[in-house]
């Protein structure tokens, strides 16, 4: 009988730990590349309209670098695309999912991509937003369903609702408080687990102007 308590105690256990590594929110099937769509090479996941160009002439030729914004640059291959960031000096690499991530591929394999790039499997699904700079962005795209965790200091109708802690239909959906009581023995403690659980939980990270963590997209 304590044989089968240690293997439940040592199962649910397991479970915990595993759920806390899982994903705050569930990616939504139809995001994926079928498998069976077998010739990726021929597929066009960047058609033109769905492009960031502005001005560029169409059609724009593999790599071609976009120039219609000041601070990023998008250049865009078969099954990625490559934001620079140029006000942070920071590259991303944004690969479809269901397709192979460039960034693990050997150096000098992947045309556009170099050693130590982040990279992210998009549509991202399960988005956690520190900077609340970024929630305008997120909500002129309709995007707040892929919201995991917003900012306790959010405004913004939908955003107060995620966040909100104090109302019995409020979502609890927030971020660690940066300005947690410091006079609370636990209040860094706390914060500090809550972080935790959001990197494990998230596939990224909007923060503000600073960040160097593997899921941090820097934001402002
Ligand atoms: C901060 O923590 C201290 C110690 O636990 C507590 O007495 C105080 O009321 C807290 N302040 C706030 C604003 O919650
Ligand atoms: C939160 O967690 C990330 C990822 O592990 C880490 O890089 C970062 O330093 C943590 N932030 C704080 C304030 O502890």
């Amino acid at each position: 009988m304590a044989g089968t308590q240690l293997i439940t105690s040592v199962l649910l256990l397991l479970a915990t730990a595993i759920g806390a590594r899982s994903a705050l929110l569930v990616r939504p099937e139809q995001d994926c590349i079928n498998p069976s769509v077998s010739k990726v090479n021929d597929f066009n996941f960047f058609p033109n309209e769905y492009r960031s160009v502005i001005s560029a002439p169409a059609p724009v030729a593999p790599g071609a670098t976009i120039v219609d914004a000041t601070d990023f640059d998008i250049k865009y291959y078969d099954t990625y695309k490559v934001v620079n960031v140029k006000r942070f000096g920071k590259s991303y690499v944004l690969y479809q999912c269901g397709t192979p991530d460039p960034s693990t591929l050997p150096a000098g394999a992947v045309e556009g991509v170099t050693p130590g790039m982040r990279s992210f499997e998009i549509p991202l699904f399960s988005v956690a937003v520190t900077d609340t700079t970024v929630n305008g962005f997120l909500s002129e795209l309709n995007l707040i369903d892929r919201v995991a965790l917003a900012s306790p200091y959010s405004v913004g109708d939908c955003f107060q609702r995620l966040v909100d802690t104090k109302s019995q239909d409020g979502c609890k959906l927030v971020t660690p408080d940066p300005y947690f009581n410091a006079s609370d023995p636990n209040g860094e403690s706390g914060f500090k687990d809550a972080n935790t659980t959001m990197y494990d939980g998230a596939d990224a990270v909007f923060v503000g102007f600073s960040g160097d963590a593997a899921k941090d997209v820097l934001f402002t």
